[in-house]
């Protein structure tokens, strides 16, 4: 018998990231290897990374410095990196870290397999290519493990929309929709293997057009096959722009049971003159009314935004303008960045906002956001939610789930299992949590 090498992989970033590792650990399983939760006893590590912003690739950088006393006691450790930053920097990683022995971009998960084997040969590997073979189709033949009840499913990679901040159309290429057949079986298979909710993920998720059994289906589409799944109870999507949110895609937050009351709909910035520089080609208004709308369709909604602050150019009417515009929308969660320049883009080359100013305002931006996203949170006691668990709590019978808008639930002697979704009235509002009751 062959003793399993050990893989650790650490995920940065977004949650495509997160499914993205799932998928490289099945591929690498078919190599021998497990998963272990530690680098110290690993015989490969990966890092899978994030571009988005300058400061996570400086990180990758000074964590792969730390590896150095490992690799010297034990020199069969491969080390590879993964995700935005290996496409972005490609061969310069090893140039700048030669204790890199494998680089691999998004669209190559497929090949790591190959790429492993060309490491233990002590060569080193390579691939930032966007190849033409669909890389799902290759992952797909993985273990029929159990698996938690809440799962990601990639619908959709890559954008087109070039804002000018951006890095992910460089990195992620050009927007691709999988086909519906093959997403709905990957959905079929995830509900036999234990998964009651499904949050499908894309860069651009609400432009999907995936090929359909008769044409090309929406996004809408898509979530209405999947609501045909038996023991799929609830469906999310993220992340959407402003301008793919289809009347249908609203309609089906009125109509259909499965799709969950909440949306990430991130608008940048609340100023037409910052977002018409950004290149963003919608205004504050034309976002307020598409929140209007949706508001009609679910009233329910709980809204999710992101917001860049210090946007070259940004002046403080710029900035108060976001302000309003959050007073406006009252969101339930948001995520807030200080702009970050990204060399390549064409943001970049423009005359930046003081640091110290730009951080001035993401402080009085993220005291907004907090205090409307505590006060949506709070406003959820007395109230009856439904909560799919996920994991057991830390005092006996306690389990721990999400609700229908996304906020983590404790609930006492619930009497429930992992994977059970009750209706729970909620009693409490704590820090980072709710607690409630079962009825
Ligand atoms: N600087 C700061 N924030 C950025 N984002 C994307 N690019 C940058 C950048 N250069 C933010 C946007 C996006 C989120 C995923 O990250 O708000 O919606
Ligand atoms: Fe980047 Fe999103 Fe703009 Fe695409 S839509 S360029 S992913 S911020």
């Amino acid at each position: 018998m062959t003793v399993p090498k050990k893989l650790f992989i650490k995920t940065y970033g977004c949650q495509m990231n997160v499914y993205d590792s799932e998928r490289m650990a099945e591929a690498l399983g078919g190599q021998g290897y497990v998963e272990t939760q530690s680098p110290d006893d690993a015989d490969m590590i990966l890092l899978n990374t994030c571009h988005i912003r300058e400061k996570a690739a400086e990180k990758v950088y000074s964590e792969l410095g730390r590896f150095r006393g490992l690799k010297d006691a034990r020199p069969d450790l491969k080390i590879g990196v993964a995700g935005c930053v290996a496409q972005a920097e490609g061969e310069e990683i090893m140039r700048r870290q030669p204790l890199v022995d494998l680089v691999v971009g998004p669209q190559s998960y497929h090949r790591l397999p190959e790429l492993e084997a060309k490491t233990r040969n002590g060569d080193k590997a390579l691939d930032t290519d966007f190849p033409p073979e669909d890389k799902f189709e290759v992952l797909k033949n993985r273990p029929k493990s159990k698996r938690a009840p809440a799962a990601f499913l990639t619908v959709q990679e890559g954008c087109d929309k070039f804002c000018a901040f951006c890095v992910v159309p460089y990195t992620r290429g050009a927007e691709v929709s999988r086909p519906a057949d093959r997403i709905l079986s990957e959905a079929r298979d995830l509900v036999d293997r234990g998964v009651r909710e499904i949050t499908l993920l894309g860069q651009n998720v609400n432009a999907y057009h995936g090929a359909g059994a008769t044409g090309d289906l929406t996004l809408a589409g898509l979530i209405w096959e999947l609501d045909k799944i038996d023991g799929l109870e609830r469906i999310r999507f993220t992340t959407s722009h402003p301008n793919d949110m289809g009347d249908d895609l609203i309609e089906a937050h009125g109509t259909c049971a499965k799709l969950m009351p909440y949306l990430h709909l991130p608008v940048q910035s609340g100023s037409d003159r910052i977002l018409k520089r950004m290149n963003r080609s919608h205004t504050a208004e034309s976002y307020l009314r598409l929140i209007e709308r949706i508001r009609a369709a679910r009233p329910d909604i709980l809204m999710s935004g992101d917001f860049i602050v210090g946007f070259p150019e940004e002046t403080e009417a710029d900035f108060q303008a976001t302000l309003d515009l959050i007073e406006e929308v009252n969101y339930g969660y948001a995520y807030s960045f200080k702009y970050s320049t990204r060399p390549g883009t064409p943001a970049a080359e423009r005359p930046q906002v003081d640091d110290d100013v730009a951080s001035e305002r993401l402080q009085r931006l993220q005291a907004l956001i907090t205090r409307q996203q505590r006060s949506a949170q709070d406003a959820m006691v007395g109230r009856e939610v439904s909560v799919l668990f996920e994991k057991p709590g830390r005092f006996d019978g306690q389990m721990v789930g999400k609700s229908d808008y996304l906020h983590a639930v404790h609930v006492k002697d619930s009497g429930a299992a992992v994977g059970d979704i009750a209706r729970v009235k909620i009693v409490s509002s704590g820090a980072n949590s709710l607690a409630g009751e079962r009825v």
